[in-house]
């Protein structure tokens, strides 16, 4: 049973998806929490990575952390008691993540989890403690780079649950490129390639408090001075702007981009986001996805957070993480756009397995640990 919720759950759970269903001994159930909901934030992306409708969608919705949380485990619970599955399989840090290992650890069905060990180190962060509760309940942990190694190690989780097999949101990236670079927003804003920034804020840390949001984007229009922003605006934040009474920001509906200023548009389909970002002169985040995807396109990446759970994408990659200052962010982002960009993406060198084939490499681990009984499983299962 492989468990959606959030956004940035499907480009991981899409690939693997399609190589599960290319294994007979394999029948994967797809569960949607409905932790996201909207057209744009859920449905687009199951069209565009092609995955199949989910079997089954527990339709929780928004709410507080914990009633959303609760209500996940509440209905998970319910359908892992008529359906009860072989394995359960998690992917990243939200709360859907969490609620579904819990209820399948608590029922002694093995869980594994996709994107384990990362860690900032930071527990005001939800998805820091939704990371590390996850991780502790899991049996099969996938890591997608070293640091993630290393911290389940010094957390004490036995080397033969940890499987570093790099990637997914990658796999899906490689499955898309083609198709992003022609996408039809692209055609639509008629933008030239690192003519334009790109931003996207959401974390509670940046949005919630509205003199910070205020700072944020103070700053970030000084630096569509230069260049326009383009803002996909996920619905949490259009709705801290709406609150914080914040004007100025440019409304982009439809048409050509021309000139500067700050861009704030719909959230952006899976095709259209990558394509431009694959662009884009530079990427000013607080996602942790996208430090990702900038690192395997070569574009530099502004992360404006204290800390980072995916190290590797500052040592190996084009990530710099510039802190929740509004003036470092804008001084960071001037020494960009001051260096000469060159047309082509730079040669950046993707970190170690971030290769398009991390879906068949957890397969096979799946399918190892089935035939061998291991203890990472724990308990028996259907034989393979
Ligand atoms: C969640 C994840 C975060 C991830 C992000 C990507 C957790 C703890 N956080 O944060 O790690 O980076 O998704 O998008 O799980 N909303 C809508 N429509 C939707 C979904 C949400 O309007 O389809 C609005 C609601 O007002 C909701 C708010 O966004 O209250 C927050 O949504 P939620 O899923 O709770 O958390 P995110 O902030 O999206």
């Amino acid at each position: 049973m492989n468990i959606v919720g959030a956004r940035p759950n499907m480009m991981k759970v899409a690939p693997l998806m399609a190589e599960m269903k290319r294994h007979a001994e394999i029948d994967p159930v797809l569960v949607h929490t409905g932790q996201h909901y909207d057209y744009a934030m859920s449905q687009v992306f199951f069209d565009q990575l092609k995955m199949p409708e989910p079997d089954y969608n527990l339709e929780v919705g928004s709410g507080t952390h914990h009633s959303q949380t609760a209500e996940i485990v509440r209905r998970f619970g319910e359908l892992v008691a008529k359906d009860r599955p072989d394995m359960v399989l998690v992917a990243g840090d939200v709360n859907s993540t969490i609620a579904c290992a819990l209820v399948a650890a608590k029922e002694n069905i093995p869980v594994a989890h996709v994107e384990a060990g990362l860690r900032s180190f930071d527990r005001s962060m939800p998805e820091e403690i939704n990371r590390l509760l996850t991780d502790a309940i899991t049996d099969l942990l996938f890591t997608t780079e070293e640091s993630g190694n290393v911290n389940l190690a010094n957390e004490g989780v036995p080397a033969e649950k940890i499987h570093f097999v790099g990637n997914l949101m990658i796999d899906s990236l490689v499955g898309a490129l083609d198709l992003a670079r022609r996408s039809a927003l692209i055609q639509e804003l008629a933008i030239k390639p690192r003519g334009f920034a790109i931003l996207t804020l959401h974390r509670p840390s940046n949005v919630d408090d509205p003199d910070q949001l205020r700072r944020t984007l103070a700053a970030i229009a000084k630096i569509a001075e230069r260049i326009p922003v383009l803002f996909p605006c996920h619905p949490r934040t259009a709705a801290r702007i709406d609150q914080a009474g914040i004007s100025g920001l440019n409304t982009w509906e439809h048409g050509p981009v021309s000139g500067s200023g700050l861009w704030k548009m719909p959230p952006a389909s899976y095709l259209d986001f990558l394509g431009l970002v694959d662009r884009a002169a530079c990427v000013l985040t607080d996602s942790g996805g996208i430090q990702e995807e900038t690192t395997y396109l070569g574009i530099p990446c502004l992360t404006y957070r204290e800390n980072t759970e995916r190290p590797v994408t500052v040592a190996l990659g084009t990530n710099k993480l510039v802190g929740s200052d509004p003036d470092r962010l804008l001084k960071e982002a001037l020494l960009i756009l001051d260096r000469e960009t060159a047309d082509e993406n730079s040669a950046a060198v993707p970190p170690p397995l971030w290769d398009g084939k991390t879906a068949p490499r957890i397969v096979e681990v799946l399918k190892q640990c089935w035939r061998d009984r291991q203890s990472c499983c724990r308990q028996p299962v259907a034989t393979v």
